[in-house]
């Protein structure tokens, strides 16, 4: 395995994942990680992120003491490239120029690192520091026509630093780069895929848990239904899991789950109705946060009674609670993942709302994986297609896809028009070309013309979206004649609707969700 040691760079877990394609396995650490630790996870390599400090700062970042003399190989990217230059008693300034984008890589003599490169690729940058002397531990193995060190590797040990960003796709070899890294420099084995991640997953939920029992939230979805298969397998009977209706859910969500669940994997569900309790929550609220940090909170009451009520008869002892939480969800909700810098964009339901005071410790096996790999663990664990592939759905449902105050009529409403939605995309085979595909009940109201009536009703803005890890996202250019069969389903169909629009936002700046 590999160790990515996090200096705060938006691309860390790009860096983890890309090697994990390239079926090695990687961990995302703290760039503090003590010499022990790194001896203790059996590291074949690091390789240090980029990050937004400046060596030269007062309180940049550095490694752990120890760390270099491990003699393991070592791969610097972009800060990391400075943090080594500065070890080994270089000098690292300030450009006169930051420099954001593309650029051109040019070869200098022979390196292990860019075997089977061409000479003159294009290589993406986003510095604002760079190398102005080497000490004479490292050689300079490229440059580009702004930048005179561009990457470096050591004289006598399997250090190498690059300036530029491999992990990236506008980065055009960085694959070959990274692995060259992987196999000609750290002896690697390509041998990590979703049966060795399941495996190890089993191996540390059944060491963490122990004799206790696991409350797993269930919601339906890939990662909570992929989070729920996998705890069964590790601890089978000590898994109960409840899933809570929050009157959120899409039409017909609720029976679909419980025949898949409850009939086809036999798993120990408990359903509550918590319906009531939500609306009443929610009443009058119309700002997204807050709505978002209620529904957070009302969702771990509702369980922490649900459990309470479990275990009443003293038979079960639920300390923790299972979640899937997908990486993105994390590097998305503040600071809680490793990285200890990185900047909140909204709350998400599964992490940021849960309060302080709750009862349970929380256990996340897919936190370090993206959707795809999500999927992937699904499939080498035997689930449905209509499950693995499902579109993703966020924890506080509908609710924030209804703009302005969330009632029971106005969840129906866009339950109506979300399932034609659906229907009619699946119906023309895209579902699976679809990342995620919702409709939005907005807040204002129109005039239309319905018979020789003149209507004054609500709008539903439809939204498809292209994405690999939902970090980004496009707009899905949905066919006409599709588009067309939609609308006029939803005007004919939904009691209440008299406009329909298509949302061409891509992320960012937009978000995939509208609250
Ligand atoms: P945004 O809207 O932030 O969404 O671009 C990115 C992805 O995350 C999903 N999402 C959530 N998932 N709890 C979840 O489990 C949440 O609170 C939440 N908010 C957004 C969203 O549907 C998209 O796939």
């Amino acid at each position: 395995m590999i160790l990515v040691l996090d200096f705060g760079s938006q691309y860390t877990q790009l860096i983890a994942r890309k090697l994990r394609e390239l079926s090695v396995y990687s961990e995302v650490v703290a760039y503090d990680i003590s010499a022990q630790a790194i001896l203790e996870k059996h590291a074949k390599g690091l390789i240090l992120s980029g990050g937004p400090a400046s060596i030269y700062e007062e309180d940049a970042p550095l490694l752990a003491n120890g760390v270099l003399d491990l003699e393991l190989p070592i791969l610097g990217i972009c800060y990391g490239m400075q943090l080594l230059v500065e070890a080994s008693g270089g000098e690292v300034l300030a450009c006169e120029s930051k420099e954001y984008g593309r650029s051109s890589l040019q070869l200098e003599g022979e390196s292990v690192l860019f075997h089977k490169l061409d000479d003159a690729s294009t290589v993406w940058m986003s510095h604002g520091d760079s190398v102005t002397h080497l000490s004479s531990d490292f050689k300079c193995i490229a440059k580009s026509d702004t930048c005179p060190v561009v990457a470096i590797e050591h004289t006598k040990k399997p250090v190498f630093a690059l300036q530029f960003h491999p992990e990236v796709a506008h980065t055009k070899q960085g694959t070959t780069i990274l692995k060259n890294f992987l196999f000609d420099v750290c002896s690697c084995e390509a041998n990590w895929g979703s049966d060795a991640f399941i495996e190890e997953a089993v191996s540390d939920i059944k060491k963490t848990v122990g004799e206790d029992d696991v409350i797993c939230g269930l919601s339906g979805g890939v990662d909570s239904s992929v989070a729920a298969v996998l705890m069964q397998k590790a601890i089978g009977d000590q898994l109960t899991c409840i899933y809570i209706d929050t009157g959120f859910m899409r039409k017909g969500e609720t029976e679909s789950i419980k025949a898949l669940f409850s009939e086809k994997y036999n798993i120990n569900v408990c359903y509550v109705d918590a319906s009531d309790v939500f609306f009443d929550v929610l009443k009058g609220i119309v700002d997204p946060e807050e709505k978002r940090k209620k529904i957070g909170e009302t969702f771990v009451r509702v369980f922490e009674r649900e459990a309470k009520k479990l275990s009443a008869d003293g038979s079960k002892n639920f300390n923790y609670l299972a979640q899937g939480t997908l990486y993105p969800d994390i590097i998305e909700s503040a600071s809680v993942g490793v990285s200890k810098k990185a900047a909140t964009i909204k709350t998400h339901h599964n992490v940021g709302g849960l309060p302080e005071e709750m009862d349970f410790k929380i256990i996340e096996p897919l936190k370090m994986l993206f959707k795809d790999e999500v999927r992937r663990v699904g499939d080498a664990l035997g689930m449905p297609e209509e499950t693995v592939y499902r579109h993703p759905f966020p924890g506080p449902g509908l609710a924030i896809r209804i703009l302005g105050e969330v009632t029971r009529e106005r969840v129906s409403l866009l339950q109506e028009a979300d399932a034609i939605f659906i229907q009619e995309i699946k119906k023309a085979g895209l579902y699976r070309d679809i990342w995620q595909a919702l409709a939005v009940l907005l807040p204002v109201k129109s005039v239309g013309v319905k018979g020789d009536k003149r209507s004054y009703e609500q709008t539903i803005a439809l939204r498809a979206v292209e994405s690999t890890d939902a970090m980004t996202a496009t707009w899905y250019p949905m066919p006409y004649d599709v588009l067309d069969q939609m609308s006029s389903r939803i005007l004919n169909e939904v009691s209440g609707v008299n406009r329909c629009v298509y949302d061409i936002s891509s992320k960012p700046p937009s978000t995939i969700e509208w609250e």
